[in-house]
């Protein structure tokens, strides 16, 4: 008589001949019931089947029993992928998991600077005045002759720039913002330039070829310097807190008379360190330029300078937002590593 061995492989033998013939969906339906269906299949059969073989010989019999129907199972699976039938774990994978938290994607910031200089027009706007836009190419015109620097005078040293035609430049300051004003306004005027500015620098910790300036001017009759004055200090103590110190310092620039520069106390050694590469041991740090409007410029835009009198100034952006953020170098606002930009995403 065949042993319940013999059976098994009698079983698996009809069944490869079997399934290798199934060409549908229905053949595989009956195929799969045929040997696995719960009453009446033949592998199920063998099962119950089991139970009668003598007890030393059941768990080898089992364990190839078990084998078998396992063989049984995934050839079912096999045919069902190549009849294009998905198997299960691709239905998993095909569907996205809703219940999974989004990617947040990084949007990107404003610059630290540009924050910096919005904080500035908000305060400057508090005070009713507007915001003008000039060139960064400039003529020399507006750059220079225009705000009484004649041809070959000496103080164009100090603000040489890249030339782009004997005429054209790039502007190394604000200034020539105001030409443009005054040409195109009568006063009053009461307006602030932001904008960029180049110079013919060497990299620095506080100096740059390449920065950001604000340039502010207001003409009327009877302004004077007592206004330039109030209107710095209170503008330096709104963005920096009541307690800075400040200190106005005789200067010259051709375009203003008197003209004014203003320090601020360094705030990155507080006036304690001797070497300290911000304030070079001075415990003060430049962070603009002022002055009454010369009377020969005013003449150059036909103000009449017996009428009306007016103040400006020039402030670095860049230098002003180190000092207020407290970091030694004007460098890291153009280095764009994201963790320094990082610590200034408001959002
Ligand atoms: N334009 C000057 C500079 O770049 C600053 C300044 C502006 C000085 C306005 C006086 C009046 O340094």
């Amino acid at each position: 008589m065949a042993t319940f061995k013999d059976r098994i492989e009698g079983l698996k033998g009809e069944f490869e001949t079997v399934a290798d013939r199934v060409k549908d969906a229905k053949a595989l339906e009956d195929l799969k019931n045929k040997y696995l269906g719960r009453k009446k299949g033949l592998v199920t059969g063998l099962f119950e089947e089991l139970k009668s073989v003598p007890e030393a010989e059941k768990r080898e019999d089992g364990r190839a029993l078990n084998e078998f129907k396992q063989s049984v199972l995934m050839k079912v699976e096999a045919i069902g992928v190549r009849l294009g039938r998905p198997s299960p774990t691709d239905q998993i994978s095909n569907h996205p998991d809703l219940t999974l938290p989004g990617r947040l994607r990084y949007v990107g910031a404003a610059h630290p600077l540009i924050l910096f200089q919005e904080e500035i027009e908000r305060i400057f706007l508090g005070m009713g005045y507007t915001i003008e836009e000039g060139p960064e190419i400039e003529t020399d015109y507006y750059n220079f002759e225009a705000l009484n620097f004649p041809p070959h005078h000496p103080a164009r040293d100090s603000w040489d720039t890249l030339y782009i035609t004997d005429d054209l430049l790039l502007r190394t300051h604000t200034s020539p913002v105001q030409i443009r004003v005054m040409e195109k306004k009568k006063p009053p005027i009461l307006v602030i330039n932001p904008g960029r500015v180049f110079r013919r620098e060497t990299p620095d910790p506080t100096h740059l070829p390449m920065f950001l300036q604000v340039e502010g001017l207001v003409v009327d009759e009877g302004v004077t310097f007592a206004h330039l004055k109030g209107t710095l200090e209170y503008f330096i103590h709104a963005l920096f807190g009541e307690k800075i110190k400040v200190r106005f310092r005789p200067s010259f620039f051709p375009f203003t008379e008197p003209s004014a520069e203003v320090d601020i106390e360094c705030i990155v050694c507080e006036g304690q360190d001797k070497s300290c590469r911000v304030c070079g041991g001075t415990g003060w740090k430049e962070i603009l330029g002022s002055g009454m409007v010369d009377p020969q410029v005013f003449k150059n835009v036909n103000i009449d300078p017996e009428k009306y009198s007016g103040w400006a100034f020039g402030l670095g952006i860049d230098r002003t937002a180190m000092l207020a953020i407290g970091i030694p170098e004007m460098r890291y606002f153009y280095e764009n590593d994201l963790r320094f930009l990082r610590q200034f995403d408001l959002k």
